[in-house]
């Protein structure tokens, strides 16, 4: 393998500057040629193919965001437009391709590489960590300190003024930002998709005699509804007559500088990347599994996301908050 191209793709993910610069370095080591996509995908269709030497990713490890830019990209599920991608790809000479994303951008890489396209390894990144065969995934760790860094700054106005907060935290259909930021940020109650309760149900258990606080606070997941907690906080003041302020962290929660987590999980991802196409692999994702990297296959086309699946994170909490 002489030449291979890195992007990324889907909603970006701080740490995913430390996972190109890994690419790119470990392929310079190994005498390869690396080549960057800009805006994932679309850096494809656009035929937007860039070499990357060493010093390209030099300063990015330690910035949220990422230098080659992401998207989601809808015209890539037209085998068409597949077909011209791999066309190009061909004829540059690409053999490996580094995906950086989620659950979309691995679908799409898998089509390219199963219809005669290059050799595909993914990088998980999202701040979700919802991406099933991987317990990480870059980005989980920045997102959810951003997130707690929030609520505790909410929890510093909540009891100055004896109020109650319902704050909303991304992650699409699965919980896994919500329950951490909850158990950490002391959070009164967590909803999260997967184990939904009713309004009038939280209501019940708000009502339940607990000791009394004078302030709290409700994490809700943004589930399929991202702004949903609006509506939600309508329905619980009136099902409880308290009052309810909301705060919706939404985008915050991409950016910011990465964590030591996230530099070191994508570090040693992108060099893991790089070493497998090396070894022959294709369809495969660096995968961290029982705290050990490892090459596992890429999610089916129709696995979903992973869930999480431990209610008694959500009945442990319900102790340490009364
Ligand atoms: O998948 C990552 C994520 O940040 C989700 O948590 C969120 O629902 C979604 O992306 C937001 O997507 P967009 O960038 O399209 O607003």
């Amino acid at each position: 393998m002489k030449k291979i191209i890195v992007l990324t793709s889907g909603g970006d993910a701080p740490g995913m500057n430390a996972a190109i610069r890994a690419v790119v370095r470990t392929g310079h080591y190994h005498g390869i040629t690396v080549f960057g996509s800009q805006l994932g995908f679309q850096g494809l269709i656009e035929q937007n193919m860039f070499h990357m030497e060493p010093e390209s990713v030099a300063n990015c490890i330690q910035h949220g965001g990422t230098i080659l830019k992401a998207g989601r990209c809808l015209n890539f599920l037209q085998k068409e437009v597949r077909d011209q991608c791999r066309a190009f790809l061909k004829k540059e000479g690409i053999e490996g391709m580094v995906v950086i994303g989620g659950n979309g951008s691995f679908r799409g890489a898998a089509l390219l590489s199963s219809e005669g396209g290059p050799a595909v390894i993914g990088i998980p990144g999202s701040i979700d960590n919802d991406i099933p065969g991987t317990e990480y995934s870059i980005g989980f760790d920045t997102a959810r300190n951003t997130a707690l860094e929030a609520i505790d700054k909410i929890r510093d106005t909540a009891s100055s003024h004896n109020r109650n907060f319902v704050v909303e935290v991304m992650g699409r259909n699965t919980g896994f930002l919500a329950v951490d930021v909850g158990i950490a940020g002391g959070a009164e109650f967590i909803l999260i998709p997967e184990f939904p309760i009713t309004v009038r149900d939280l209501a019940d258990k708000i009502a339940k005699p607990r000791r009394k606080k004078q302030s709290s606070i409700i994490i809700m997941a943004e589930a399929d509804q991202p702004g949903r907690s609006i509506e939600i906080t309508e329905e619980l003041r009136r099902l409880t007559g308290q009052q309810y302020r909301v705060c919706i962290l939404g985008h915050t929660q991409r950016g910011g500088s990465p964590t030591v987590l996230d530099r070191k999980m994508a570090s040693l991802m992108g060099y893991h990347a790089v070493k497998g196409l090396l070894e022959g692999n294709s369809h495969k994702m660096v995968a961290m599994y029982n705290n050990q990297l490892s090459l596992m296959p890429l999610p089916a086309p129709d696995a979903g996301p992973r869930m999480l699946s431990e209610i008694q994170l959500l009945e442990i909490n319900d102790i340490l908050c009364t």
